[in-house]
């Protein structure tokens, strides 16, 4: 049976794979401002400088409009853990050290422009935006603690470099979406533009991320797809545990933010097709044990999606049938 790498081997191993996805990524990667994308005519004062407090009749936001805002701002916020994240599994050294510190300051540009938005229109209450970024930074995000908190996985053992690598190639594809279809909800193309500059970048970002973990699935193809199946069968959204994470989640999954179906269709099953994980053949014993553990877990995934999807139509024609019942006796 092959050896596993060792966290240093691996990180050897790939770097000029870094270097080359580093290049890559500089050279493809555009230089934007957050305060181009903020529509700074539209601000006032708040009580404490001689103006009023944010009042809910303020924001042109729809309810699931604002709980998709939070959800992703927050999630945007707690850049410091998965900054500790990488920069741990990473290590500080050459392409992997340039990697950690230029994407750490891609990233702080999202929570900056969606903040400076959602205060200048006042999209949202900015207290209880600020009570809840203290609650989640100070809680904190670690993806496999997540999934142990979520009582999946007690099994697993985190391998740190392959967990961590395939773990942020499907976040970051996962945020991807989120903010792409939320700016689509906002009923506003300014949002809508800004959202779209910052789906941008996570698809960029995403890239990188698949890259690396491609090559380390070559490297050591059995290793590597362990991680990827205990990430893929026991995935935990970023956002996993903030304030009001069920309703705000609910109410994305019910409006087509991100829901189930999107997060097989378009956040899994293209990366893993990119990988070509059905159709290798370097896999040994245990490589081939995962992958069926992975294939197994897909359909009933698949079967999970039409349920959902079940649920939510019957839920929405309720929703409807009540919303045409109130406007009748109007
Ligand atoms: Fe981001
Ligand atoms: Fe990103």
């Amino acid at each position: 049976m092959a050896r596993n790498l060792t966290q240093l081997e691996l990180l050897l191993e790939l770097e000029p794979v870094a270097e080359q996805n580093v290049n890559r990524h500089l050279s493809m990667a555009k230089a934007w401002h957050p305060h181009d994308y903020v529509p700074w005519d539209e601000a006032r004062n708040f009580a404490a400088m001689g103006g009023i407090d944010w009042a809910p009749e303020q924001s042109q936001l729809s309810e699931v409009a604002k709980a998709a805002m939070i959800t992703n701002l927050l999630t945007e916020d707690n850049l410091p853990s998965y900054h500790r994240e990488i920069a741990e599994n990473f290590s500080q050294d050459g392409a992997w050290g340039t990697w950690v510190g230029r994407w750490t300051a891609e990233e702080n540009r999202h929570g900056i422009v969606i903040r400076d938005y959602l205060v200048v229109t006042r999209g949202v209450d900015p207290v209880a935006l600020e009570n809840a970024r203290m609650i989640h930074m100070t809680n904190g995000f670690n993806p496999m603690k997540a999934i142990r908190a979520a009582g999946a996985g007690d099994q697993l053992v985190d391998t740190g470099f392959l967990h961590s690598v395939a773990y942020v190639t499907f976040q970051e594809l996962a945020t991807r979406v989120s903010h792409r279809n939320t700016g689509k909800v906002c009923n506003d193309p300014v949002a809508d533009r800004m959202l779209q500059r910052i789906a941008a970048d996570e698809n960029l970002h995403m890239i990188f991320y698949r890259n690396m973990c491609g090559a380390a699935l070559d490297l050591a193809p059995d290793q590597a797809l362990e991680a990827i199946t205990d990430i893929v069968c026991n995935f935990q959204m970023p956002g996993a545990g903030m304030p009001d994470w069920r309703r705000n989640g609910v109410l994305m999954a019910k409006h087509g933010i991100y829901d189930l179906r999107q997060h097989l269709e378009e956040v899994v099953m293209p990366v893993l097709r990119k990988w070509n994980v059905f159709e290798r053949n370097d896999f040994g014993a245990r490589g081939d044990e995962a992958r069926n553990r992975l294939g197994e877990f897909l359909q009933r995934l698949e079967s999970d999606c039409a349920r959902f999807e079940e649920q939510r139509d019957r839920a929405l024609a309720r929703e409807a049938a009540k919303r045409d019942l109130v406007g009748a006796k109007g």
